[in-house]
Order: structure tokens, then C-alpha cells, then sequence
């Protein structure tokens, strides 16, 4: 199937937040985060939204950049359970990291679950390497690792 990717805009927000509620069950983004986050798109951030052939979202990433030569954090990737597996997180973090080259940023940031291996491998193939933990920081006892990949 052919996988498109775009610009997230505000009519997305619904859908996405949605989706979130499913996949990320315990600490979804609400759709004002959402919209917020998006109102400064091709700003200080980059949000995109994967789409598949008849145009339903079934993939979204963000980063934000403060300024140009800033650091750049991911915000967040994720993908519909049902097209996992086909390269479409991949696609949408190496756009991510583009974003960040153009913005000058000398490191790319992430925080991802200590349990999540599979995102995991997705970011250390991508050059991702674990910089430290923060304890505790997706609720108690749930770890999350810093990771960076330096783009200078
Ligand atoms: C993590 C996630 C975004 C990966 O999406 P995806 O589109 O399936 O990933 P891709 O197909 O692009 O996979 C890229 C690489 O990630 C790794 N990977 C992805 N899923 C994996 C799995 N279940 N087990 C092991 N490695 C996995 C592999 O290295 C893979 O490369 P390969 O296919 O060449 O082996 C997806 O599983 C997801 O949405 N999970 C829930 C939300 C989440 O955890 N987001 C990340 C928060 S930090």
C-alpha cells in the first residue's frame, strides 16, 4: 500500500486524538494540545501525519525546535497497530531528523519507555544512542531513557 505524508493541520486533530486515546491509553494528548502544539507548524515545530491510500491517518510524529542552532526534542511518534511493521515510523523520524538538520541543531533529544523496545530499535537504528534515565518519569516506576543523536 502506498503511504503518503503531510503537514498535520487542524482537521487532523480529531482523528489523531482519537488514536492517541488508543495508543498511548495511560497519558493521551488532548485535542487542545494538539491544535496547540500545531498552531506554531513549520515554526518551532514539525508535525506530520502518515496517510494511507484512501487518506486515512494511520501514522503522526512531532518535534520542536525553539530557534534556529536550538536543540531539537521529539515529541512524539506513533503508528496505527494495524500498519506497524512497514517502515512508516522510520519515514516519519528520518523527517524528523531532516527538520533538525535544516533548523541547525547540533543534537536531536528523545525520551522513550525503558519497557519499549521496539521504539527502541527503531531510534538506535537511526543513530539514536541512550544518554541517561529519568526515573519515575512516566509515572511511578515507569523509566523513561534520554536519547540523542548528535547531527553536527
Ligand atoms: C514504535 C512504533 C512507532 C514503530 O512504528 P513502525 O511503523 O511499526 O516502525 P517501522 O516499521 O518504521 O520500524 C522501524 C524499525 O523499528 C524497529 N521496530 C519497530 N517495531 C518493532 C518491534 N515490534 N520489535 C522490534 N523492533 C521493532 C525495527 O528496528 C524496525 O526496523 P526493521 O523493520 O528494519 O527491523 C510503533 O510500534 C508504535 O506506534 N508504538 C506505540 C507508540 C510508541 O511507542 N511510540 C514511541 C514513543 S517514544
Amino acid at each position: 500500500m502506498t503511504i503518503t505524508y503531510r503537514a498535520m493541520i487542524p482537521l487532523d486533530v480529531p482523528v489523531v486524538a482519537a488514536m492517541e486515546k488508543v495508543i498511548f491509553k495511560d497519558d493521551p494528548w488532548s485535542i487542545s494540545q494538539f491544535k496547540e502544539e500545531i498552531s506554531n507548524n513549520g515554526i518551532t515545530r514539525h508535525y506530520l501525519v502518515a496517510c494511507d491510500s484512501n487518506h486515512k491517518i494511520v501514522g503522526w510524529a512531532g518535534a520542536m525546535c525553539a530557534q534556529e542552532g536550538a536543540d531539537t526534542d521529539v515529541l512524539t511518534v506513533a503508528v496505527d497497530p494495524d500498519f506497524r511493521l512497514q517502515g512508516i515510523a522510520r519515514h516519519m523520524v528520518t523527517a524528523l531528523i531532516n527538520w533538525a538538520y535544516s533548523k541547525k541543531s547540533p543534537t536531536i533529544f528523545l525520551e522513550v519507555e525503558k519497557n519499549n523496545l521496539p521504539a527502541q530499535a527503531l531510534y538506535i537504528s537511526e543513530g539514536f544512542a541512550v544518554i541517561s534515565m529519568r526515573p519515575d518519569y512516566y509515572g511511578p516506576g515507569i523509566d523513561a531513557l534520554v536519547m540523542s543523536k548528535v547531527l553536527e
